[in-house]
Parts: structure tokens; sequence; C-alpha cells
């Protein structure tokens, strides 16, 4: 009897013990991305240059398509959060840019024959977030 009671107690712990393993997966603890249209393994430093190259070839900062941190105490950006309409244009333009490259631009390689991308975001805007109004 006493042996049954032991072994159903063990039993009990372990079970513990896995959904307290369950509750703290590493998995758990890492930050939520949301990438559509980057490399989703991106490094942090490429990343900083995509985002640099896009602000200056608009002429905006980052907030201008990220939206800011619900948490109104925090003056940070939420970079994960698509709530800004901006950040999904920056998306289909993103890809827009891509398909005109391979579409139009091909025959743009260098000696080892790897295609250069022809235009890229500042063709168009050159440092204006609006390039499509006519003054
Ligand atoms: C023209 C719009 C635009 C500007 C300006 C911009 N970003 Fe972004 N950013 C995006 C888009 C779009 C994505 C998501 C890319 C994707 O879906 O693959 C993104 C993603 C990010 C992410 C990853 C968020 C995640 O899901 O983990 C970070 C961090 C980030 N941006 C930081 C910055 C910083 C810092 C600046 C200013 C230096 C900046 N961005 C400027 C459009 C922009
Ligand atoms: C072929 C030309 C072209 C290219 C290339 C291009 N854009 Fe655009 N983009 C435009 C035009 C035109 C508009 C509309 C501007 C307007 O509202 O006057 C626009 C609008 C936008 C807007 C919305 C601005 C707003 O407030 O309405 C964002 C954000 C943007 N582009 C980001 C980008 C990014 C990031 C890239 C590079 C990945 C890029 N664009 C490449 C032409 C281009």
């Amino acid at each position: 009897m006493l042996h049954r009671k032991k072994f159903i107690i063990s039993l009990s712990l372990f079970a513990l013990v896995l959904t307290g393993l369950a509750a703290f997966r590493p998995q758990d603890k890492k930050p939520k991305h949301n990438f559509k249209v980057l490399p989703k393994d991106i490094s942090h430093d490429d990343l900083k240059k995509v985002m640099d190259g896009w602000c200056q070839a608009l002429g905006v900062k980052c907030g201008f398509c990220h939206a800011p941190s619900a948490d109104s105490t925090s003056h940070r950006l939420d970079f994960a959060s698509d709530a800004k309409p901006e950040k999904n244009i920056a998306r289909s333009m993103y890809k827009m840019t891509g398909k005109i490259n391979k579409k139009y631009f091909s025959f743009n390689k260098d000696e080892k024959g790897e295609v250069i991308p022809a235009i890229s975001c500042i063709t168009c805007h050159r440092g204006n977030p609006h390039p499509g109004e006519v003054k």
C-alpha cells in the first residue's frame, strides 16, 4: 500500500515539474517578430541598415511608419505593431520595387552575373514621402 502511495506521489510531482517546464519554455520569452517581406532571420545590423535606408529615402523618422507603444507612459515605438497604415504601404512598396527590378532590369548585372537592383526607394522618393504630389 505504502509503495503505491509513494508511486502516485512521485507521479504527480513529475507531472508538476512537466507543467512547470512547459510554462517556462525559452520560446515564450522571445520577443514576437512580425516580418512579412524581410527575411525572418535578418540580423540586427542588416535590419538597422534597411530601416535607416528607408528613413533616408523618404526623408522621415521611424515614427512615420511605426506606431507608438500602447503603453502611453512609454515613449517608445512598438516596432512589431502594424497599427500605422504607412507600415503596410512600405511592405507593398518593397514588393513592387523587387518586381520592377526583376521584370524590367534583370539585364543589370555585375561582372559575376549577379543582378544589381537598378531601382530602390530613393529612385522615386528622393527624400520625399509623397513623390506622387505634383506641385
Ligand atoms: C517607410 C516605413 C518604415 C520606416 C521609416 C521605418 N520602418 Fe521599421 N519596419 C517597417 C516595416 C514595413 C517593417 C516590417 C518588415 C516586414 O514585414 O518584413 C519594419 C520592421 C521593423 C522592426 C522589426 C519589428 C519586429 O517585428 O520585430 C524594427 C525593430 C524596426 N522596423 C525598426 C525601425 C527603426 C529603428 C526605424 C527608424 C530608424 C524604422 N524601423 C523605420 C517600416 C518602416
Ligand atoms: C516606382 C516609384 C516608387 C518606388 C520605387 C517606391 N515608392 Fe513609395 N511611393 C511612390 C508613390 C508615387 C507614392 C504615393 C505618394 C503620394 O502619396 O504622393 C508612394 C508612397 C509611399 C508611402 C506612403 C506615404 C504616405 O504617407 O502615403 C510609403 C510609406 C512608401 N511609399 C514607402 C516606400 C518604400 C519603403 C520604398 C522602397 C522599398 C518605396 N516606397 C519605393 C513611389 C515609389
